[in-house]
Formats: C-alpha cells, structure tokens, sequence
C-alpha cells in the first residue's frame, strides 16, 4: 500500500476498460477450494464486462476508484437492482475489486459508498452482495462495513 494514497471515485468511463478489466483476477479471490480459479477468473472478466456493457442501457452504474495525476485505476464496484424472493427490489454490487497494490487506502470503502449513493438515488432500501464463505478479508471488509450475513449456501463435493 502506498501511504497517504489520494483516491477519488467517479463513474466508470469507456476508457477504464481496460484498466477494469485488469481487476478481474481480484474476483478469484477467496473462491473455495474445490471449484476451479481460472474459470473463477473468466466468469470475472464476464461480469466486469457485462456490468459495463449495462451502463450504457442504464440498467445500473459502474465506479472506479482512481489515484495520482495518472488517474489510475486501482478499483472498480458495480450495482445495479435485482428483485428479492420477498417481491421487494435491492440494490446488488456484482462486482467490488481494488487492485493489490492499492489496500487498506480506503478505496474499498469509497467504492461502496458510491454504490450505497446510487442505491439511495434510486430509493431502494437495502443493498445485498455475495462473497466467498473462504474469502476471509472480504466478510471483514463487510463487516466493518456494518453488511449482515443474510443466507449461507452450502455445498457438499460427490
Ligand atoms: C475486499 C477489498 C475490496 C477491500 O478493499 P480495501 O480498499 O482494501 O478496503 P478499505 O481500505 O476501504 O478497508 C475498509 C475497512 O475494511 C476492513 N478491512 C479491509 N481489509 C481487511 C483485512 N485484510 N483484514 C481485516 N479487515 C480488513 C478494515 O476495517 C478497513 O478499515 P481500516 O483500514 O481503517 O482498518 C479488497 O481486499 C479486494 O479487492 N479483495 C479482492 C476482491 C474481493 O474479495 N472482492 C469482494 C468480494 S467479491
């Protein structure tokens, strides 16, 4: 980590695709042991890929965080809305990556006020995510975030 990283977040422009994309391998992260990480990876890049696609038709937003004069991508969120069992709709983040050389700058936590900022724009109420039960640095990164554990999924290998 660089000290005293000045990071500003701002949406993602057609031009970040790359440097977005570049995050993909961060999605892998804590995926568990037994599923395979390099299609971890290519379902990142997919995602990532998609979710920018989207906010050109509007259906969500995409946030990068950027640093020094360069304006370097070091962290991407994207949100958008997706409809609970409940009938009620929330606010999901698909995607949240900050480059390994950019932690604990507090990229993470911008990256998702911008996305909890969009959500309330939008008027919903609540905003749901998905992590990896092994991806340890997430859930505390989540729970410091004040993020409630909702449902578990399990899974038993044959
Ligand atoms: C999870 C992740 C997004 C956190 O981003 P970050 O920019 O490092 O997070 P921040 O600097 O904003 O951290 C905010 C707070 O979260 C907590 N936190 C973050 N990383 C932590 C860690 N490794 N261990 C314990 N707590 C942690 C701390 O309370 C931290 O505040 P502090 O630094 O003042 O103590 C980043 O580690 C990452 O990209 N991981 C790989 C991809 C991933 O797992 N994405 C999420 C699931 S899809």
């Amino acid at each position: 980590m660089l000290p005293r990283m000045e990071i500003r977040i701002r949406p993602a422009l057609e031009e970040d695709r790359q440097a977005v994309m570049a995050l993909a391998a961060r999605l892998a992260e804590g995926v568990a042991a037994w599923r395979d990480p390099e299609a971890a990876v290519d379902a990142g890049r997919q995602w990532l890929a998609g979710s920018l696609d989207a906010t050109r038709e509007r259906r969500g937003e995409v946030f990068v965080a950027v640093e020094g004069d360069e304006q370097r991508v070091v962290g991407v969120v994207s949100v958008n809305q997706q409809r609970h069992f409940t009938g009620v709709t929330d606010a999901y983040v698909g995607e949240l990556a900050v480059a390994p050389d950019a932690v604990r700058a507090g990229a993470g936590r911008r990256l998702m006020a911008a996305a909890e900022a969009w959500a309330r724009r939008q008027g919903l109420r609540h905003l749901t995510l998905e992590t990896g039960a092994a991806n340890t640095t997430a859930r505390r990164f989540y729970a410091a975030l004040g993020y409630r554990e909702e449902a578990v999924r399990l899974t038993r290998s044959l």
